[in-house]
């Protein structure tokens, strides 16, 4: 976890902004503290998945700057960020095991087998799908 500063961020996603229109999300400038438990409300469209990808670093910000524990992470990559994000909508891989599904964000960090078998397990454990674990999502 990290406190997280929005610097005076805004983004367009066409080139050479102008105009206040011109910008989908507006000024944002922020802080949220370490532990803290955030909610972004607002109709659709206003721009709350374009900030989460860009504190994320899916995206650029147009201007402004991300600070996580006062550092800057506006051109770090998501993994150099060392963070997660869960989507609006489920990323399942159709051709992968529930089991591997649950293995593939630890084996990207090249956690050991071992270890990402002990995790896995105790999650399909956990969520009731043990039985599953060798099939696809339609198998
Ligand atoms: N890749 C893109 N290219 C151009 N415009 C985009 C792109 N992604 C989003 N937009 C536009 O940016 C604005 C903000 O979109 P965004 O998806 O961030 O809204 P949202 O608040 O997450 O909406 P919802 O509640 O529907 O998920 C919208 O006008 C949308 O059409
Ligand atoms: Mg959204």
């Amino acid at each position: 976890m990290a406190r997280i500063n929005l610097d005076h961020i805004r983004h367009a996603y066409g080139p050479n902004p102008k105009k206040p229109s011109d910008y989908s999300l507006k000024e944002v400038h922020h802080e949220w503290n370490d532990g803290g438990a955030y909610a972004l409300l607002g109709p659709s469209g206003c721009g709350k998945t374009t900030l989460l990808n860009i504190i994320s670093g899916l995206l650029q910000p147009s201007e402004g700057k991300i600070l996580f524990d006062g550092k800057d992470v506006t051109n770090l990559s998501t993994q150099e960020r060392n963070i997660a994000q869960v989507f609006q909508f489920p990323v399942i891989y159709d051709t992968m095991t529930v089991y591997d599904n649950l293995a593939f964000p630890l084996r990207n960090r090249h956690v050991p087998e071992t270890e990402v078998d002990r995790r896995v397990t105790e999650i399909l454990e956990m969520i009731g799908l043990s039985d599953r674990a060798k099939k696809k999502r339609k198998g």
